[in-house]
């Protein structure tokens, strides 16, 4: 399918059927999501899936009555990972493991440490959340081009899932990607006109 198709077949599926989504597949998305772009390549996020029917009936307890979080195949819990200098050191080693020119990395090291010295530890978690969300949009489109529907899902008590996940405290759910095959079929698509969208 080409891109812009995909784009436009792709909807906010809230009803889905017992179908469960092969684990290849599931790896495939992964690896889609892995690949996405984030400031200084920082990669500021974890993904926790969730297919066990128990787990995701908690999670909907503390998701504002929604319903297809319990119903869908596979639920993605993106998280920020707020330690954006922990994430620098882990890409600068990266680089001295794979042999990078001592430029490159002394350059990159400056560029983080602008970076984190720029934002305070109180503003990382809206950095890297900005971060995840591009990580969360190239999930939802893996999905697509794989047969698979998808519902981004910010309608849910972060506090609490950080405590059924058992999460650290740097590791903040941001959103959901549900995943599954919708039953619903696609809405008509309302959007603003471009002319609307332009300045
Ligand atoms: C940041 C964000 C948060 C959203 N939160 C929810 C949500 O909590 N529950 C839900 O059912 N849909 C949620 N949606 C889906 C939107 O309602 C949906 O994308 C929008 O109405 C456009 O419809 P379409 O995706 O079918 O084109 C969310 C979408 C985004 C991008």
């Amino acid at each position: 399918m080409e891109f812009k198709e995909l784009v436009q077949k792709r909807y906010a599926a809230r009803v889905y059927g017992d179908r469960k989504i092969d684990d290849e597949k599931i790896d495939e998305i992964l690896e889609i999501i892995r690949l996405s772009p984030s400031a200084l390549n920082l990669q500021p996020w974890k993904v926790k899936v969730v297919a066990d029917d128990e787990l995701k009936e908690k999670l909907y307890q503390n998701s504002m009555d929604q319903k297809h979080i319990a119903e869908c195949s596979h639920v993605l819990v993106f998280c920020a990972n707020t330690d954006l200098p922990g994430q620098a050191e882990k890409i600068i080693n990266g680089m001295k493991a794979a042999g990078a020119p001592e430029e490159t990395i002394k350059f990159y090291q400056m560029a983080a440490n602008n970076l984190t010295g720029r934002i305070p530890p109180e503003a990382r978690l809206c950095e890297a959340q900005k971060n995840v969300f591009i990580a969360a949009t190239q999930g939802i489109y893996a999905a697509k081009s794989l047969g698979i529907d998808s519902c981004i899902v910010q309608g849910f008590d972060p506090a609490a899932y950080s405590e059924i996940l058992d999460l650290t405290s740097n590791i903040v759910p941001t959103v959901l990607v549900l995943l599954g095959y919708g039953t619903d079929g696609p809405n008509p698509k309302v959007r603003f006109s471009k002319e609307d969208i332009l300045l």
